[in-house]
């Protein structure tokens, strides 16, 4: 099929239960019909981090108005699409259960496909729902689940060229937050914080900086930042100054680690070369700045999608279901396929590999 190809899309392996409409056009256009994304914040919020039973039953307790809702403002119905979406792994197994068994229930009572999504995809294949993003090019995908490297050639074609070998960074940013008791999701608290603090009054250590290769690491630079909290109260300023030190830590290995992998990946590729960063990290300004400067040092460009696209969302799920329905990869009904909650991009490395790349990972996970 390569036709344009209209598709619902679930998305409910972490904390926020999200639903869209996407219609997709031969020639890779993408019209987002209605996408709605309900964030479980406030339900986590009391324990410093996502708790998955927590989760598992909100999502079940929403799933149904959300996607309700979300196909009432595309206008469409059930009738008038050609296949449903669900995220069915990597991710908290109880919330994508829900997710999934919603997806194929729907699917069934239309008679439509069933296409589960590896959640990771979506986030791959987010630059590609604004813009126009060809393949080949580098993802760095840096969120409270998951932090990776990713060689995008091809819908389905993934290579891992590094990961996390512990926390993911968003997980790290969400730890140190908790420590100093100044709100979850910690990212943004401590950014916030981060303005008014020294980057370079706590030496934090860079851990794998010095490494050669691609992977990163965030638990010592996480336990070395919780250490300065227990030993000394820190005040006002203090708590500044630490947000500012850590968030300078964790740019400098993912500013260090990108160069690096730009220049692996230039080394294999002829032509423009584009840098996509994806996931909640990518919210950070300071990381954002320090990551376009490395694109503009390696003549590459970088693309970092809308931030309601860089965070877990459905419009992605959908757009990973209406490539692989255009590209002719969908066979049989998908109602038998049994939710995966580790699925790596690159099974080939992961199983080389096993102790990382599993997929999703961290707090969150
Ligand atoms: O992509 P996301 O919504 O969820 C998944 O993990 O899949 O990412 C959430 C993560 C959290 O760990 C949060 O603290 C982090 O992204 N984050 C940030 C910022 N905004 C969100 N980290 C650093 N700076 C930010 N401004
Ligand atoms: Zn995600």
């Amino acid at each position: 099929m390569s036709d344009t190809v209209t598709l619902l899309g679930i998305e409910t392996s972490c904390d926020e239960t999200a639903a869209a409409v996407l219609r997709r056009r031969a020639d890779g256009r993408v019209d987002i019909l209605a996408e709605t994304v309900h964030s479980q914040i406030e339900e986590h919020a009391p324990y410093g981090g996502v708790v998955p039973e927590i989760a598992a039953r909100a999502h079940a307790d929403i799933a149904d108005a959300v996607i309700e809702r979300t196909l009432g403002e595309s206008g469409l119905r059930l009738a008038d699409l050609d296949a449903v979406a669900a995220t069915s792994g990597p991710g908290l197994i109880g919330g994508v259960m829900v997710g999934m068994m919603t997806g194929k229930a729907l699917a069934l009572a239309a008679g439509k496909p069933f296409l589960p999504i590896n959640h990771l995809e979506g986030h791959a294949l987010s630059p590609r729902l604004a813009e126009d993003c060809p393949f080949p090019y580098l993802l760095l995908l840096v969120s409270g689940g998951h932090c990776q490297f990713l060689e995008v050639t091809g819908l389905g074609a993934y290579r891992r060229l590094g990961s996390t070998i512990d926390d993911a960074a968003g997980e790290a940013f969400d730890k140190l937050a908790k420590t100093l008791g100044i709100g979850f999701p910690g990212g943004p608290a401590v950014e916030r914080l981060a303005r008014d603090g020294d980057p370079r009054k706590f030496a934090l250590p860079r851990p794998l900086l010095n490494r050669p290769g691609l992977d990163l690491s965030f638990a010592g630079l996480k336990t070395a930042a919780a250490r300065v909290v227990e030993q000394a109260p820190l005040d006002d300023q203090g708590r500044a100054d630490l947000c500012a030190s850590f968030q300078a830590a964790v740019t400098e290995c993912l500013a260090v680690k990108t160069e690096r992998a730009l220049q692996d990946f230039t080394s294999r590729h002829d032509g423009a070369v584009r840098l996509v960063v994806a996931g909640g990290v990518a919210a950070n300004q300071t990381i954002r700045a320090a990551l376009d400067e490395v694109a503009r040092s390696a003549g590459a460009t970088l693309i970092a999608p809308p931030l309601r696209h860089c965070t877990d969302n459905a419009a992605m799920i959908a757009l990973a279901g209406a490539e692989r329905l255009a590209a002719g990869l969908v066979t049989g009904s998908g109602l038998d396929f049994a939710a995966r909650p580790r699925w790596p991009l690159d099974e080939a490395s992961a199983q080389a590999d096993p102790a990382y790349g599993g997929g999703k990972k961290g707090a969150k996970a």
